[in-house]
């Protein structure tokens, strides 16, 4: 059952116009629907002429929406990390936890954590009050690290699972031989070890949002009649193939913007296609979102979504 909902592509293909669509079209046919920005520079209050916050607010019956403010969710993440920095090494002095800590928070990945334990958080706490819950993503770049990176983390949390396995035999076996060595001291069974417990925890939420990206969601991309967007969709499609997510939909918005030649990629010509096109006077209202002509995508999706 797919009741996740993600539209990527280029900036300003469309992706909060037709997310924002998307999510009126579903409410309007009376599913219960929440719709949240994941984007920095959030403009989904703008899209859906509400007042939005980090809360879902009630933009209309059956739509609720909200804007996750990734800032707080990266001091969040850092707060964790150098509570379970402190809590699990403060005895060894040798280590400098703060400059520990000044590392983690200029490293590279920590906006993508974010995002991911705020789209756990929306899945776990939020989306059990909907039937469907829309992202409006932010930049490829970003989207794309936000989606791989439970399948790459799992990979070096499996490692690190082994190795700390092996550091608490090792631990044993000392303390075997030495039974008043300090070590002996240290000596936890596997489900003791608290280092351990937070490894395997760890685990289980990555496998959970791997599960939620390739077996709940439904993913399209967005292009416009130009060849930058259609390259950086080719773009998202091969990074999504590689980890086995499943791109469902193209969505080829603004239809006759311009009279520039184009051509759609063979790679993208494969997906089911969805055309909307260009509104002249703009999109100020949700009437206007409305008329953009979502019925056929969130029928298809509909159809998809309950056939696995
Ligand atoms: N079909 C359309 N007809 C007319 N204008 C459109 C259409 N789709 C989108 N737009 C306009 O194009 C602009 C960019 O759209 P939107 O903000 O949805 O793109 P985006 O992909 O979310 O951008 P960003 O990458 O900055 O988040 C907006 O002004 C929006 O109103
Ligand atoms: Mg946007």
């Amino acid at each position: 059952m797919k009741d996740t909902v993600f539209f990527l592509g280029k900036g300003g293909v469309g992706k909060t116009t037709l997310s924002s669509a998307f999510a009126l079209e579903l409410a309007r046919m009376g599913k219960r629907v929440l719709i949240a920005s994941l984007d920095p520079a959030h403009n989904l209050g703008d899209a859906l002429s509400a007042r939005l916050d980090s809360k879902p607010r009630t933009v209309e019956p059956n739509l609720d929406a909200m804007e996750v403010s990734l800032s707080s969710w990266v001091e969040r993440y850092l707060e964790d990390a150098r509570r379970q920095l402190k809590e699990n090494y403060s005895y060894n002095l040798t280590l400098n936890l703060d400059s520990f800590f000044n590392i983690l928070k200029y490293s590279p990945g920590t906006e993508e954590y974010a995002v991911l334990w705020a789209i756990e958080d929306v899945h776990c706490h939020l989306a059990p009050n909907y039937e469907y819950v829309v992202f409006d993503t932010p930049p490829t770049a970003l989207s794309l690290r936000f989606l791989s990176l439970p399948f790459i983390s799992k990979l070096w949390v499996t490692e690190l699972i082994k190795l700390r396995e092996r550091i608490l035999e090792k631990r044993n076996t000392i303390s075997q031989i030495n039974p008043v060595s300090p070590i002996a001291e240290s000596c936890v069974d596997k489900e003791d070890d608290r280092v351990y417990g937070t490894l395997t925890t760890i685990r289980k939420r990555l496998a959970a949002l791997a599960t939620l990206f390739t077996k709940k969601s439904f993913m399209s991309v967005i292009v416009n009649p130009d060849e930058l967007s259609v390259s950086e969709a080719v773009r998202i499609k091969d990074e999504l193939d590689k980890f086995g997510l499943p791109l469902e939909a193209l969505c080829v918005n603004k239809q006759g913007v311009s009279d520039a030649a184009w051509e759609l990629a063979p790679q993208l010509a494969r997906l089911t296609r969805f055309d909307f096109d260009f509104t002249r006077e703009g999109i100020g209202s949700r009437e206007d979102l409305v008329r953009i002509g979502m019925a056929s995508l969130v029928e298809y999706f509909l159809k998809k979504g309950s056939q696995k």
